[in-house]
């Protein structure tokens, strides 16, 4: 949606994320078995070489392979300190939104456990939220938030993004060309009203669009509902358990994310009349740095508008977002009042865009 003069509109109130602090670079990875422990052959046939020619990934950040850490703690550190920035306690909070594929159990939500953790489960006023939109749960959950904010329904709303991607990859040659892609870690913005008659304040716009034909092309089933029992193979067993692990159509997701990136870029222009003048950052999700370039290149984005983590943290998934806009004002390039323009693409398919002002 595109929005004339208003009254109220959604501010991003504070920003912060998080990552684990285990490094595992691409060297690394293809020597670890599936407890993430360093083996003296090599586990995986891969190089340094070809990860970073294909995908720009150098690094990813994985989590303590003790059990001690679950999904909802790297929303816990990446939510805390959004809340610290935006000078609001968790109690005022009145809505989560957690995005995540990586959740703590198949149910409940991770967002009533997050809400456990932030100390707020007594107040019962606080509506939680999980969504299910993978690579593209940021603007996904930007869309509810502003729509939840400018009705009036919430106050404080914190959209959190979190992946615990390491448990959950194949550290064989069989899973090579996902397991390569993914890292851990955790983005979050706490988000509020404003008023203002500025019509570039705050959300100036958002766009979400989806195609579930391509729901098999990029999926993690670990069970099939529809059997009795619904799950039914030894985890242990290398020739039975698929399931356990994402499965990809590489080059097919790869050209709908350039597609679905670059014309939702357009619109997002075409329907705020806004330019690249405007913008101070081009934020796209980081799944492939091959798929950026090509957006910036096919889309006409100036590249030092750009900004990239994938080479230190890999695809994060539904954090890479605001993970990527942190770590970039962490170093001072990205500052408050700058005007981001951020599209994503993810399983499902989904994708789209969203340009707000920090
Ligand atoms: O976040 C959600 C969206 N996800 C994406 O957007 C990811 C989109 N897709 C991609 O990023 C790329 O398709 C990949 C990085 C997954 C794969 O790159 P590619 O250039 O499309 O390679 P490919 O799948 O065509 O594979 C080329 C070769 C194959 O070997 P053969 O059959 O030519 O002998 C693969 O088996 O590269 C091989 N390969 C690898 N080799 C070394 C695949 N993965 C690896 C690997 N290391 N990790």
């Amino acid at each position: 949606m595109s929005y004339p003069r208003h009254m109220i509109r959604t501010k991003i109130l504070g920003l912060g994320s998080y990552v684990p602090e285990r490094v595992v670079d691409n060297h690394e990875l293809a020597f670890l078995d599936d407890r993430h422990v360093r083996q003296p052959t090599r586990q995986t046939e891969t190089s340094d070489e070809w990860i970073q020619q294909r995908t720009g990934v150098r690094e990813r950040r994985y989590v303590p392979n003790d059990g001690s850490v679950w999904t909802s703690d790297l929303a816990l550190h990446a939510a805390r300190r959004a809340l610290a920035d935006a000078g609001v306690d968790a109690a005022e909070l009145d809505c989560i939104i957690f995005g995540t594929l990586s959740p703590d159990f198949h149910f409940p939500g991770t967002g009533v456990i997050l809400q456990t953790k932030l100390g707020i489960a007594e107040r019962t006023s606080c509506a939680c939220f999980d969504i299910r939109q993978q690579c593209s749960a940021f603007i996904y959950g930007l869309q509810m938030a502003d729509a939840f904010i400018r009705t009036g329904t919430y106050r404080r709303i914190l959209l959190v993004g979190a992946e615990l991607h390491s448990h959950a990859l194949d550290f064989t040659t069989r899973g090579r060309d996902v397991t390569v892609l993914f890292g851990d870690g955790a983005g979050a913005l706490v988000l509020g009203p404003v008023e203002t008659d500025d019509p570039r304040a705050g959300v100036v716009y958002t766009s979400a669009h989806a195609d579930g034909t391509g729901a098999s092309d990029l999926c993690l089933k670990i069970f099939e509902i529809a059997r009795l029992p619904y799950l039914d193979y030894d985890a242990r067993d290398r020739d039975h358990n698929a399931l356990m692990y994402p499965r990809m159509e590489g080059k097919r997701v790869f050209l709908h994310a350039v597609r679905g990136m670059v014309m939702s870029t357009q619109a997002a222009l075409a329907r705020t009349g806004m330019t690249w003048d405007d913008i101070q950052w081009f934020v796209p999700h980081q799944a492939n740095l091959r798929i950026n370039e090509k957006v910036a290149e096919v889309a006409g984005i100036p590249r030092d508008k750009v900004l990239n983590t994938i080479e230190l943290y890999g695809n994060t998934t539904a954090a890479s977002v605001p993970l990527t806009i942190d770590h970039w004002r962490q170093h001072g390039r990205v500052k408050r009042g700058d005007r981001i323009l951020s599209s994503v693409f993810g399983s499902g398919f989904t994708w789209g865009a969203a340009i707000f002002t920090l």
